[in-house]
């Protein structure tokens, strides 16, 4: 498929994710870390419009002058921005202004991948597509996580296929022997940065579990007390459970001695039998020490991931998102992309059932703040 074609699909992909929306689900803003989908429908042009579009299309004009602090997240070379716990009090523009933004966009792009690129320019235009679909997942957490702290825990969309697969393909371990292995990524297409700095880890001897964690076994752990059991905490975890009160993963609620949590097709009992989703690091280490197992090392797990079934959930590793040696910044704004966010955050490897078609690697190293939960992430043990 050539870049124009990828262009199409990644640019409609995200307008259908918004179709079940009406015009208030598409401003509020209910936590920091989760964005408007207005915000994001927006600022995924902007991403085109700032990096591609400006400095590459003779006479492109800006859509509308203030729309660069309005939509730019964190690029500190492209200047000032509303403050990201602000983006929700953008009642204007109003959302059909938004997809005019879009349809502007677009349009200039499509004159743009008319032409003849160089491999730098495709690689340009593959990196904001990337972009937009990392947005594309984000926006389903966002919207979900909206959603769910509505009380009337509305369905994203009744029919959605995205809670496609629920269940552990197959159980059983996987044995890796002892040795020296080659990690990053080595192939010829688009990876991120941070998988580069293809270099040489030894690995003790392991074992890694095929299945993921049930909700039946973490209910086994909260029954025995495993969110009260302080030894079973790191120390920065037990002081997040008190301080937010946790004792269950994020979207469960247990109503009339009947454990329910919300989905995107609405509220619903939990099935024992299904993955486990929406848990944090903090929670994701306790279980693993209740369980007399640890977590896979994101070395650990990219070297397995060839025998395992995965891209149901995000996977807490225990490693730090750090540099690979050799790790190198592209110059400027789009230096910002990665690097910059390698401090206090955990790397998580897979894919969920709500990333984007073509959008999963066995390097790629997603990462977040380890009291994360509503992404779609889940544990793998190992021991
Ligand atoms: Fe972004």
């Amino acid at each position: 498929m050539d870049i124009l074609d990828q262009y199409k699909e990644v640019r409609t992909y995200t307008e259908q994710i918004c179709k079940p929306l009406q015009t208030e689900d598409y401003v509020v803003q209910v936590a920091e870390f989760a964005s408007p989908a207005k915000w994001q429908l927006a600022h995924s042009s902007w991403f085109f419009e700032t990096f591609v579009l400006l400095p590459h299309l003779p006479n492109y004009k800006l859509f509308n002058k203030d729309f660069p602090f309005l939509f730019n997240s964190y690029y500190n070379n492209a200047g000032d921005r509303v403050l990201r716990a602000k983006r929700g009090n953008l009642t204007r523009p109003t959302i059909d202004e938004v997809y005019a933004y879009r349809q502007y966009v677009d349009t200039a792009m499509w004159q743009l991948l008319h032409q003849k690129l160089d491999a730098d320019m495709v690689q340009l235009v593959t990196l904001g597509l990337h972009h937009e679909q990392q947005h594309q997942e984000l926006l389903l957490s966002d919207i979900k996580y909206m959603f769910g702290q509505n009380p009337l825990f509305p369905a994203y969309d009744s029919d959605t296929s995205l809670l496609g697969q629920e269940r552990n393909i197959e159980t059983g371990i996987v044995k890796i022997p002892e040795g020296v292995y080659t990690i990053g990524y080595q192939g010829e297409g688009f990876c991120f940065d941070n998988e580069l700095g293809v270099h040489k880890v030894f690995l003790h001897d392991f074992e890694i579990q095929k299945g993921l964690v049930t909700n039946g076994e973490y209910l086994e752990f909260i029954e025995a007390g495993g969110y009260t059991d302080f030894n079973l905490w790191l120390d920065e975890g037990w002081t997040w459970l008190k301080q937010n009160q946790v004792s269950m993963p994020l979207y469960w609620h247990e109503v009339d001695g009947q454990w329910m949590h919300y989905t995107l097709k609405g509220f619903q009992k939990i099935n024992e039998n299904d993955i486990l989703k929406h848990v944090s690091f903090y929670e994701a280490m306790a279980f693993a020490e209740w369980k007399g197992m640890r977590l896979p090392t994101e070395f650990e797990w990219e070297i397995a991931s060839g025998q395992l079934n995965w891209g149901q959930r995000w996977e807490w590793t225990n490693s730090a998102y750090l540099p690979y040696p050799g790790f190198k910044k592209a110059d400027g704004a789009i230096g910002e992309y990665n690097g910059k966010f390698m401090i206090n955050q955990m790397v998580l490897r897979g894919a969920s059932m709500a990333t984007s078609p073509k959008h999963s690697r066995p390097t790629y190293r997603n990462f977040f703040h380890p009291s994360a939960q509503w992404q779609y992430t889940g544990i793998r043990l190992a021991k």
